[in-house]
């Protein structure tokens, strides 16, 4: 056996090692950290998203037993900039963003999402614990994306 075909296979082993470690790297964090792609596909055209429709007047709507929040993140903003929410109800945020690529997440919580423009993202959580939390762009964005940022509130239940 020649001195190149050893190292052809110990490259070969090498890379099915690596290839078993990322697969067992995504099957760990779907299943233990709920680390999964959103399953919410639903599209939108981004050119006309703020001027018509739901995301044209972006704001909180009280449901039944819950509430549902519609945003839009675009350069460099939240809309709306300030959020109250029910403590202890289910919550479905629908965002979307007219320009570039955002993320949105609530600092302290799970709750962090990708928003692309052509996309709704949505997602329902319940909040435990009522105060206030820090909305942010956790995606970069443009010289402004520092600024992007909100005020979540979350209320006890009337
Ligand atoms: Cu929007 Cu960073």
């Amino acid at each position: 056996m020649s001195r190149v075909n050893q190292y052809e296979k110990l490259w070969m082993w090498g890379a099915a090692v690596l290839i078993l470690l990322f697969v067992g790297a995504i099957v760990f964090a779907a299943t233990s950290q709920a680390v999964h792609p959103p399953s919410h596909v639903e599209t939108i055209d981004p050119t006309t998203a703020a001027k018509s429709g739901e995301f044209a007047n972006p704001g909180v709507t009280t449901t039944g037993d819950g509430a549902r929040v519609v945003m839009l993140l675009k350069m460099y903003g939240f809309a709306p900039n300030e959020v109250r929410i029910p403590r202890g109800r289910p919550v479905t945020f629908r965002i979307t963003s007219p320009d570039v690529i955002h993320g949105f997440q609530i600092v302290g919580t799970n709750a962090n999402m990708t928003i692309s423009p052509g996309y709704i993202s949505q997602f329902t959580m319940t909040f435990p614990t009522a105060g206030e939390y820090l909305m942010v762009c956790n995606e970069y964005c443009g010289l402004g994306h520092h600024l992007m940022q909100g005020k979540l509130i979350v209320e006890e239940a009337g």
